[in-house]
């Protein structure tokens, strides 16, 4: 091709600037050196300078739907941007990654006029910084302070099928492939697609104009404005977009058709597949965006700032979902339902994805963070918020409670970990793309949603949205650091009266600049309450670094006596008396888990609770419940607590019914199966726990009329669930006859799957565990079949559940065939197969070798390196396996983890802790477990 010619002579000139630019560094590091200090170039660093500002972009993309003759699909721009000069500077440094630019009559690789009197300087030099992903332009003069000038380019890129910046994506239908070219910028690849000022604070307007062929649909942030049609193709421009981040662009060429409603003034559209458009499988989605939208535009007393609201399902999607400014991009399963063969878990997970999606539309995209440092913020607040659009459309389920066990309890695990992370990092820390990507994780959406809900909480939510508002509207198309919205809360705080014992500020910065959280102890006895930093590794305590806040933290406790709710408690020190604890009857603290924090108790005060739970436990409230597994558990494994006296809290679950204890439990005793189902133990174990099941699943049975209806609650549906899947494990036989029945139904008639839509994970597993090749085969040949994601991601897990280590080795090697296993679905089904106790190993052994591959394969962008590391590494709790942990970190240090560097250290010390605990726990688990088995 001709442009790829002229760039390969241009990669001649940047190596040889390369060079020069080393041996530049060299002789000025060693003058710096002298004086203590190293001299890097400007394009050396990763930030841009703030020497110029973006004011908008004129941009024209061709994606090529066909492979060229090379057997490339490539997509090619012109794109110019308007920018202002704010400090004087000789540099224009713009961020540009993996494109190939052509050049101008002079050579040079961008075209600079002056749109000011004054004329532009002359391009002295142009060239690809690689490592900082730079296109940098060095100039004969100066730009001037105050006068705008357009930098023009023209480029080819590569539209591969790495789901990152403008990205092609494949699918078939009706036996003919499609090809998608769709986008994710998010958080540094618009770079990738166009040369742009690639940093949230550098917010403008984009002109945007699609080339496309004919009879496919362009869609952008913007409404479609002109369609131009030839007799090949068609050229799509869309209305300007509001200032705004490059990182929230989307751009889609697609084969795909759309269900639409209009919401006032806004204009919503669900897009996907025509098959799964024909067949409903959009419409719960759309109902519940405008229902969703509503809902914002007075929680945050802002309308909702576009003309249109797009949202679409895409077939390979390395996240749940995207929030681009008015284009919101799904993995399939998060925004598709069909009512015939989805579970309710599907719908509400649509629900709540689409609700964090459109959340952002306000907080993150109308107002957005200065930078990557405090993503928290930005995902923690989203995830908070979430659970309230999903539960305004859908009021009968109870959503809101289970933040608990989704977010709360599942964080606490992984921040009770000495190498946890404070919610926000320092700026300049947090530079490099791969770091920008690590900051996407756990501690960042659950444990921001937690403390959020906290603040929510003690400030009352009229206050809470009150502060919010006022925050959105002042910084409206503009940026902002934490501390803002802090400031706009006080001044809520201020106007409503509300008595706090520190600022806003004061108490956030406890929990927000320093990593875990307290567990507070309550001695009923004497009515002192105390903190201290929770950790999960007692003897993990000499690896915290130092604290400014010297882990203490600003407290605020809620709590009932003998089932009675009592007056609001602050704990401001490290310990304080408060006479009111002290209590002959039993104390409950943490009411509603609404605190980010585990509570223990003086012992007669635990007996008292558990005496309670045994007698009397709906007295309790349930997400507390719950609470007093998931904290006894927890709490053991700190050894605040003897581990049996955890394991007691689960002996009333014989009379519960509910699913949020049921659930904790459940994850609970998960750790003790992971540690102990390739020990003696399990069996004495499972005997436990079939004990403690049956009832529950005797209960559904009867609920259901012989499993022949579904139950009415959405909890009740899930722990129907629960039921099913832990008698089935423990191996009750009624259960398995159940479930083998139905699936050899099923097999019997492979076009009539009868089975009920929230019962086929459970019942698959099941069936494909107690089954032979038989099952696991006509498994595999329907989820090759299944046309609906959900469906097939269900088979995808139960594959998984195979007790035979052939079937297992086969599949983990189908992850390396992407026309088997999609990429973005090659993790979850390696971490499926470690779950299962006869595949762990399997999955580890398969990880270590194929590292290489997997890490070059997977996208460094991608953040599922972490989920997998951490999903292989479940087990571990020898001293063997730490040292193949210790192996793997040395062998692969020249590859790299990426975003699964944090994870391969939680892995480390999480294999030491359990190594530990198992040596301690040992025999003690397997009396207790032998003992109540009888
Ligand atoms: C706890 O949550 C339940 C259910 O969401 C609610 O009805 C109750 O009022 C809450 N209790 C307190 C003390 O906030
Ligand atoms: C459930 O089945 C049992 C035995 O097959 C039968 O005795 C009972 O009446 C059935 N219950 C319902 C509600 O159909
Ligand atoms: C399970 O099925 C087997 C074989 O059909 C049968 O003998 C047994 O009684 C069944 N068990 C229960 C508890 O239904
Ligand atoms: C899978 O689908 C194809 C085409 O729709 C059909 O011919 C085939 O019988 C299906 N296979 C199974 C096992 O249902
Ligand atoms: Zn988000």
């Amino acid at each position: 091709m001709e442009k790829s010619r002229k760039v390969s002579k241009l990669c001649v000139l940047c190596i040889v600037l390369g060079v020069l630019s080393v041996a530049t560094v060299v002789t000025l590091w060693s003058i710096a050196a002298t004086q203590g200090r190293v001299v890097t170039e400007p394009w050396d660093k990763y930030r841009l300078p703030d020497t110029l500002k973006p004011d908008h972009y004129n941009l024209t993309l061709w994606p090529r739907l066909t492979a060229n003759a090379q057997g490339l699909y490539v997509f090619t721009g012109e794109s110019y941007v308007v920018f202002q000069c704010v400090k004087v500077t000789d540099l224009i440094l713009i961020h540009s990654n993996k494109l190939n630019y052509s050049t101008s009559e002079d050579g040079h690789l961008a075209k600079l006029t002056a749109l000011g009197s004054k004329p532009a300087p002359t391009i002295k030099n142009t060239w690809l910084q690689e490592t900082t992903q730079f296109l940098v332009i060095q100039l004969n003069g100066k730009l001037a302070v105050g006068e705008s000038y357009q930098l023009d380019t023209e480029f080819v890129g590569e539209l591969a099928d790495d789901l990152a910046g403008f990205y092609r994506s494949e699918y078939e239908e009706n036996g003919v492939k499609r090809v998608v070219a769709t986008s994710q910028m998010h958080p540094t690849n618009a770079r990738k697609t166009f040369p742009c000022f690639d940093e949230p604070a550098m917010k403008a307007v984009f002109h945007i104009t699609l080339v496309h062929p004919r009879g496919t649909v362009a869609l952008s942030n913007g409404k479609e404005q002109n369609v131009v049609k030839t007799e090949a193709i068609s050229q799509t421009r869309f209305e300007p977009t509001k200032t705004m981040s490059t990182y929230l662009l989307a751009l889609i060429v697609c084969d795909y058709s759309y269900v639409s409603s209009q919401e006032k003034d806004i204009l919503i559209r669900i897009w996907a597949r025509r098959k799964a458009i024909n067949e409903s499988h959009g419409d719960y989605a759309l109902n519940v965006t405008g229902q969703i939208l509503s809902f914002y535009e007075v929680y945050y007393n802002t309308s909702y700032p576009l003309a249109k609201s797009d949202q679409i399902a895409l077939p390979d999607f390395y996240f749940g979902a995207m929030e681009n400014w008015g284009l919101v991009t799904y993995r399939e399963t998060n925004l598709l339902y069909d009512p015939l063969i989805s579970s309710n878990s599907n719908k509400e997970r649509t629900a709540t994805i689409i609700a964090h999606e459109l959340a952002h539309m306000w907080f993150g995209n109308l107002v957005t963070l200065r930078w990557w440092n405090e993503v928290w913020l930005n995902e923690g607040f989203a995830t908070y918020v979430s659970y309230l659009g999903a539960d305004y459309a859908e009021p009968t389920w109870n959503v809101k409670d289970l933040i608990v066990l989704k977010d709360v309890h599942k964080v606490f695990a992984i921040d009770a970990l000495a190498s946890s992370h404070p919610l926000s990092s320092k700026e300049n820390e947090i530079i490099k793309p791969h770091q920008i990507s690590e900051q996407f994780d756990a501690i960042s959406y659950s444990k921001g949603a937690s403390v959020l809900r906290m603040l929510s909480d003690f400030l009352t939510e009229p206050v809470f949205v009150q502060g919010l508002s006022s925050y959105l509207h002042h910084f409206a198309y503009s940026n902002t650091v934490a501390t803002d919205l802090w400031n706009h809360l006080q001044l809520a705080v201020e106007a409503n009266g509300v008595t706090l014992p520190r600022t806003v500020d004061d108490i956030m910065n406890r929990w927000v600049l320093q990593r875990g959280f307290p567990v507070i102890t309550i001695d009923t006895a004497t009515g002192l309450v105390s903190q201290r930093h929770f950790l999960l590794d007692p003897d993990s305590v000499g690896n915290v670094p130092p604290s400014d806040f010297k882990y203490e933290w600003i407290v605020p406790i809620k709590w009932m006596d003998a089932g009675v709710v009592q007056k609001e408690i602050w704990l401001l020190e490290k310990e304080a008396f408060h006479p009111n604890l002290k209590s002959v009857q039993w104390v409950l603290a943490n009411l509603n888990v609404t605190g980010y924090y585990r509570v223990t108790y003086d012992l007669d005060n635990w007996e008292r609770l558990l005496m309670q739970l045994n007698t009397n436990h709906p007295i309790i409230p349930v997400m507390n419940r719950a609470q007093l597994v998931d904290d006894a558990f927890n709490l053991a494994r700190a050894k605040v607590i003897h581990t049996t006296l955890a394991l007691r809290t689960t002996k009333y679950l014989s009379k519960e019914r509910e699913y949020m204890p049921w659930e904790s439990a459940i994850d609970n005793l998960d750790y003790f199966y992971l540690m102990f189902d390739r020990t003696d133990v399990y069996d004495a174990m499972q005997g436990y726990v079939k004990n403690l099941v049956t009832p529950l699943f005797l209960h559904f049975k009867s609920m259901t009329s012989n499993w022949t209806e579904v139950p009415d609650g959405h909890t009740d549906q899930y722990n129907q669930v629960n039921a099913i899947r832990v008698a089935c494990s423990t191996g009750l036989e009624e259960c398995l006859n159940l479930t083998k029945g139905w699936y050899r139904q099923w097999m019997d008639k492979p076009g009539n799957n009868l089975i009920r839509p929230n019962l086929r994970t459970a019942v698959y597993c099941s069936a494909i565990a107690a089954g032979s090749a038989e099952e696991w085969d006509f498994g595999w040949s329907m989820f090759i079949n299944a046309t609906v994601a959900s469906e097939a991601d269900k088979l995808m897990s139960a594959l998984a559940c195979t007790k035979d280590p052939a079937l297992l080795k086969r599949y983990l090697e189908y992850t390396l065939d992407s026309d088997k296993i999609r990429k973005q679905d090659a993790t979850s089904v390696i971490v499926y197969i470690a779950s299962n106790r006869r595949g762990e190993k399997l999955a580890w052994e398969f990880v270590t070798e194929k590292w290489n591959y997997m890490f070059t394969q997977y996208g460094v962008g991608s953040f599922s390196f972490s989920k997998l590391i951490s999903g292989v590494t479940t087990r571990f709790s020898t001293k063997a396996e730490l040292d193949q942990l210790y192996t793997f970190k040395q062998d692969n240090a020249a590859i790299g983890f990426g975003s699964g560097t944090g994870a391969l250290e939680q892995a480390i010390e999480i294999t030491k802790a359990n190594i530990k605990w198992v040596k301690q726990n040992q025999n003690e688990v397997w009396d207790w477990f032998l003992s109540e088995a009888k």
